[in-house]
Formats: structure tokens, sequence, C-alpha cells
């Protein structure tokens, strides 16, 4: 058993239904085998159990581990690319650096590099693109589980309108697909995810194999793009027929409480409504929709319909793996809405880039915070001294304040360890 000494901050109940933050200035979180078992006063948690291992974390702040529930594991290595729209970035920048991955050693590195992103930047539980290749998505698993991640993640799969390198067949998507699914889905932290990676790039007999694939998983996760980006959503609605982008998904069965959709920057209200319905979760993107010029995220309408939403980072268009810097972009945008944004406090922030995410991937039971019962998933937010986060955390009016700085100016830099189920996950070396 150890015992953890801390001050905590964390979102058990949504702010966004009237929840407020929890702030504890000097918790006791009692972890026995990966699970918070106690949790109160340090005081008083130590005195009933004097002989537990101590782990004190002076200053700074213990959150939940972070959930990126929308990032793309092939493009690391072109984050940054800015100035182009959507299908421009995805032609010039992201799939020739994508097809590279056909090289099993090319995937291996670019699989170590992601992983020690997420786990840097404070992510414990990451809903990942994979990669267009099955080997390359073998090695994301591989890397993934060695370093204790909780990852879902797919074959993602195409069949018209990228680079013919990166295309597939129904047959041969649906088989390597299967094939992954056998090896990872429910081993260890992993799971499945079947990832067409958007209407634009998928046939119906494509879309097909999918629903077969995700229709033979128990417990499987269905991803993939949503209403990024206008000339995108035209050149589907054309391909398609003038139905909504939604249904190219929903018409095969995709859409429902296992499914998370990325962006959502233009839906239509049937769209909304129907997402809702269906219990799915929209992955909201903000430095993504910045970067590309996709638009202002609709929050306000999202929330008005009930459609669940949480933060991804969506890395490589999405300018790094820090959800902080996810929050804070939110937050500017919907500023930038003016009278239609929503008013986000750093209690919202927060809530979003953590127990949203568990609950779009089905894993609020476990993690998302950090109540009893809950696997202790953690990172420590401790900035060095003299840095302007620092200085902005010691002289906050109280933890929604200090949070609010954390959003402000937190970075990777700041994160100066991270636990999975209570063991810390260690430099990849
Ligand atoms: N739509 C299809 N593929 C992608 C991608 O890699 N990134 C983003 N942002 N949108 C996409
Ligand atoms: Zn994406």
């Amino acid at each position: 058993m150890t015992l953890f000494r801390a001050q905590t901050i964390d979102t058990p109940d949504d702010p966004f239904s009237g929840g407020v933050l929890r702030a504890d200035a000097d918790a006791g979180l009692l972890v026995e085998d990966g699970v918070i078992v106690e949790r109160g006063a340090f005081a008083d948690l130590r005195s009933r159990h004097p002989d537990a291992d101590l782990v004190e974390l002076p200053d700074g702040v213990l959150l939940p581990g972070l959930v990126d529930s929308h990032v793309h594991f092939p493009q690391v290595r072109v984050i940054g690319a800015l100035g182009m729209p959507l299908l421009e970035w995805l032609e010039r920048c992201a799939l020739p650096e994508e097809a590279r991955l056909a090289e099993a050693g090319y995937a291996r590195a670019v699989a170590g590099e992601f992983v020690d992103g997420l786990v840097g930047a404070g992510t414990t539980t990451a809903l990942v693109f994979g990669s267009h290749f099955a080997p390359a998505v073998d090695a994301l698993f591989t890397v993934a589980a060695a370093r204790g991640l909780r990852i879902t993640s797919g074959l993602v799969v195409s069949d018209r309108m990228l680079r013919a390198d990166l295309h597939t067949s129904a047959r041969r998507g649906y088989d390597e697909g299967r094939a992954l699914a056998e090896r990872w889905h429910g081993t260890g932290r992993s799971r499945y995810a079947v990832t067409p990676r958007f209407a634009l790039s998928c046939s119906d007999d494509l879309l097909a194999s999918c629903a077969q694939l995700h229709g033979e998983l128990a417990d499987g996760w269905f991803t993939s793009h949503l209403n990024e980006n206008l000339d995108e959503i035209a050149t589907v609605g054309r391909l398609f027929g003038g139905g909504s982008y939604l249904d190219c998904y929903d018409r095969h069965d995709l859409v429902g409480r296992r499914s998370v959709l990325a962006h959502d920057v233009h839906p239509t209200d049937v769209e909304l409504k129907r997402l809702a319905e269906a219990g799915a979760s929209v992955a909201h993107c903000p430095t993504s929709n910045s970067a590309l010029g996709s638009g202002l995220f609709p929050l306000n309408r999202h929330l008005a319909y009930g459609v669940h939403v949480a933060l991804g980072t969506d890395v490589g268009a999405g300018t790094g793996f820090s959800l902080f810097k996810e929050g804070l972009q939110a937050y500017l945008l919907q500023r930038l809405r003016g009278a239609d944004g929503v008013a986000l406090t750093a209690a919202h922030l927060l809530h979003l880039a953590t127990a949203a995410g568990a609950r779009a991937l089905g894993l609020r039971d476990q993690v998302g915070d950090l109540s009893v019962g809950r696997r202790f998933d953690a990172i420590w937010v401790r900035p060095r001294p003299g840095t302007p986060l620092d200085i902005g955390m010691r002289h906050a009016g109280g933890p929604e304040e200090a949070l609010a700085r954390v959003f402000a100016l937190g970075t990777p830099h700041d994160v100066a360890q991270v636990w999975i189920d209570g063991v810390p996950v260690g430099s990849s070396g």
C-alpha cells in the first residue's frame, strides 16, 4: 500500500451540469494494487496507516492523468506545419509522412517518439488514430503496452482519394484489422478501435467491412473524422449523394455509445440530435481547428443537444501533445465566438481534459478523477522554481485560479511525474 500526500484538484462532478471543482490542500490518497482505496485529510489517513509507503508531493498539484480523445500516431514528425487548410495539409504534409510508416523500422522509431510525447505531456489514456500499415499499428500497441499506457487504437483504412500506397481493400482492411484486434483488444490496457480515416476516403464497401469488424468485437470502439472542413464536407456530400456526413457512418451502424467522432465543427441540427440520441462522443480539437482554419467549434449547440464532448490534441494538425494547451485554446475559441461562445472556467477545462475523455472512452468507472475506487492514474504538475507558472501558482488566490494558470502557462516541462495504476511511468531510456 502506498499513501500519496499532495494538493489535489479534480472534477468528479461534471461542471457542465453544475458540478464544482474538488480541491484538497493536503490530501491523502491510499493506493492498493493500483486502485485508490481511501481518500481524506492526509493527517487522518497517516494516523490510520502508519506503515504504508509514503510518497510526498510537496508544492505543485496532483491532477488526474490526462485523456486525449483524438491523436494521430504517424504524425508526430510533422507537427507544426502551418498555413494550409485540411485537404491541402493532408496531401502536402500528413500523407507523405504517413506513407513512410510502410517501413517497419521507421514505424517503430515513430511509435517510440509518439508514446514519449504522450507520457511527457501527462497523457495516460488516449484514443489513437493508428497507421494505414498493420505492422506499424502493432508497433504502436507494443510500445504503448511496454510503457503501460491505456491505448485504444486501430488500423486506419481508406480505399479512395488518398495516395495509392495508403489504399487498402474491404477484404484486406477487415483481415488485417481482425488480426490486430485478436492480438490487442482487451490485452492489458489496450483496446481496438475500427478506424476508417474519413468518409471522403472510404467507399461504402469499405465502411461495411469496418461495420462487420466493429460488430464482431465485444466492446470494440469506432473512431473517425466528422464535419471538419467546409470543402471536405461538400466533397463528402457529392460522393455520397447528398446525405449528411454523419449518415455515411450511421447507415452502417457505426454511430453509438462506443463511437468517437473528431471535430464536428460544422454540424447540422439533425446530426447533433442523432449524435446525442446515439450517445456518441465528439472529440473537440481546438489547436487543430485553429491551425487549419477549420472553424470555431459550436460547443453551445453540442451542449444544447446533449452531445458528449471531450478534448483531443489531433497531433499533428494540432500543435502539440499538451492537453493544457488544448484547454487554453478551447477557452480562447469560445471567447472568439462572442455571444455564441460558452464561458469556460478552469473547472470545465480540467473536466474536458480528464473525466469527459474517460467517459467518451467508456472508462469513466476506472479513471478521470481521483475518487475512491478509481485507478491511480495521476500527474504531478510541478513547475520549475521561478518560472511564470511557479510564480503564478504560488500567488494564486485559490485552487481554481491556480488551475487556470496551469492551463494558461503549463507545458510538458511542468509535468514532473506520471503514474498509471499507481506505478510511475518511467522514461523510455
Ligand atoms: N481528416 C482525415 N484525416 C485527417 C487527419 O489526419 N487530420 C485531421 N485533422 N483531419 C483529418
Ligand atoms: Zn484527426
